[in-house]
């Protein structure tokens, strides 16, 4: 599949529903390994990425489920997923998103048992057949986790010109402890996401994620 840069660009969206079609591993080899040349400051590369499928993944999905299931609460967190007090205009952008995404499924703002009932689809990675998760050096600052970031916009992109679809999700640092079960990383790093990876299920109705105006994030400062 040839796409160009912008069509990879804009084709990537946060697909939620994928089919069990196999990913091959030469896919997911061929992705990794030309992500392998994203840039870092200083060529450190704090990116530390584990491709799981088969039954890893079926382990980590069921793990996760049942912990779920059990109301189980979630792990100490190891970050900050957001700022405590999202200042405006954020706030205001995460609130649309929600209502957006739940709205599209009929939940109302306020129903916050089935928000959590949707939420649960992310353990199980959306049914996708194969998932990455991303861990970083726990000493690592600022500009090595937008190191991370650039990484995995790369895989997304690359992921978009073999025809598969991806879905980022800070959720799995939500079940850190049980992903580490499975995965066993080494103690000096920490989980910032997991991403699902597979064929999306084309048969699922999905309403595109809108942006801000760019008169909002980008200013051309000319003579
Ligand atoms: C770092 C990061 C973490 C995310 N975590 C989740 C997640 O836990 N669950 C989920 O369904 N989507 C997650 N998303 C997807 C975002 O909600 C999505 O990218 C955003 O709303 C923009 O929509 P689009 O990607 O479809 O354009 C995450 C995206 C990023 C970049």
């Amino acid at each position: 599949m040839i796409l160009d840069v912008y069509e990879a660009v804009t084709s990537r969206r946060a697909v939620r529903r994928f089919t069990d079609r196999h990913v091959p591993k030469e896919v997911l080899e061929r992705v990794v390994s030309a992500a392998a040349w994203t840039p870092s400051g200083s060529n450190v590369q704090p990116w530390r990425i584990f491709v799981v499928t088969g039954e890893p993944l079926a382990q980590l999905k069921k793990r996760a489920g049942e912990r779920l299931a059990a109301g189980d609460p979630w792990d100490e967190p190891e970050y900050e997923t957001y700022p405590p007090a999202l200042k405006s205009p954020y706030c205001e952008r995460r609130f649309a998103f929600g209502q957006e995404h739940y709205g599209s499924q009929g939940i109302s703002h306020d129903d916050l048992e089935a928000r959590q009932r949707a939420a649960a689809a992310n353990w199980d990675c959306y049914g996708a057949p194969a998932a990455l998760f991303c861990y970083i050096d726990r000493t690592m600052g600022p500009p090595q986790w937008s190191d991370v970031g650039m990484y995995l916009q790369t895989v997304m992109l690359l992921l978009r010109a073999e025809g598969l679809h991806s879905c980022t999700q800070m959720a799995w640092s939500k079940y850190h402890k049980t992903v580490a079960e499975v995965l066993s990383p080494p103690d000096d790093l920490l989980l910032f996401c997991g991403m699902s990876i597979g064929y999306e299920d084309v048969t699922v109705h999905h309403t595109r994620t809108g942006r801000a105006p760019l008169s909002e994030t980008v200013t051309f400062v000319e003579n």
